[in-house]
């Protein structure tokens, strides 16, 4: 990271700080048509991508671009709608921005959710599947440049990026509430265009069990500042070449993230109460 882009950061994190009463127990960011799966809820604060300085602003459908923070199930919780993908065009620093803002916040828990074409064949399209690790096709790391000590080590471990008590706390919570979760390896392809069938034919001999254009900038980074992350993905569409007669839209992203983002909600309000 340059020194611009660090000065960035933590003008951005002293403008939060300033509203906030108490540190967030919890950064929850939602991805692809599920921003508004929260809703408003009573109580909390909203604060616009555009009201922090240099926070990279959302752009495509499905994503609006704001904070709110607030008490929800028991913990404080801040809830991210829409972020920032590197196919738009962000520098992979403006991508990683938020996150980052969270680390030197304080805030020490992330749930990354997602949305994200099925590779592997037992997975349907509107499976939640947690996220157990990922492989990043991005072609670049968040990481690179300087490294800023007072984020994280030079060279962090990745052994165990999304948090096995977490994810296993998740999937007590899911079993109580009669949901069905499956698990699986996420991998970062670049977009936005979606991928050739051979693409996925070759993540697949990776050992990719889902693809998406999202989140594995924002683990790296929260890896590296040490926090908790859970991934949760709803598996939207069968990827390209897995129904050979299917054809892949945006539209069926955001419908089947809106059939399921009420299963979702649930079974992370469940898991804040537990956390
Ligand atoms: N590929 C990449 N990203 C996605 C997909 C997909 O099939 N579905 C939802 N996001």
């Amino acid at each position: 990271m340059n020194e611009g882009h660090w000065m960035k950061l933590k003008k951005a994190v002293e403008t939060v700080r300033a509203r906030l009463e108490t540190t967030p127990d919890v950064a929850m960011t939602l991805g692809s048509g599920l921003s508004d799966a929260f809703g408003k809820p009573a109580g909390g604060i909203t604060i616009p991508c555009s009201e922090i300085p240099g926070f990279p602003v959302p752009t495509i459908a499905g994503h609006s671009g704001e904070f709110w923070i607030g008490p929800l199930c028991g913990k404080t919780v801040l809830v991210q709608r829409g972020r920032a993908h590197y196919y738009e065009g962000n520098s992979i620093e403006e991508v990683a921005f938020a996150t980052r803002m969270y680390a030197l916040l304080g805030i020490q828990t992330l749930i990354v959710t997602n949305a994200s074409g099925a590779i592997n064949p037992n997975f349907q399209a509107g499976d939640l599947v947690l996220l157990t690790d990922h492989i990043n096709m991005l072609g670049v790391n968040p990481l690179r440049g300087a490294n800023i000590e007072e984020l994280g080590p030079r060279f962090p471990d990745m052994s165990a990026a999304y948090t096995p008590a977490l994810r296993a706390m998740a999937r007590s919570v899911a079993t109580e509430l009669d949901i069905d979760v499956k698990e699986g390896v996420y991998l970062a392809a670049l977009g936005p265009s979606y991928e050739t069938p051979a693409e996925i034919r070759a993540f697949h001999t990776m050992g990719a069990d889902l693809v998406g254009m999202s989140t594995v900038p924002e683990v790296i980074v929260a890896a590296h500042a040490g926090m908790k992350v859970l991934g949760l993905s709803i598996a939207t569409n069968l990827a390209a070449g897995v129904d050979p007669t299917a054809t892949l839209t945006h539209e069926e992203v955001i419908e089947t993230t809106r059939r399921k983002g009420d299963e979702m909600r649930r079974l992370l309000m469940a898991l804040l109460e537990r956390l």
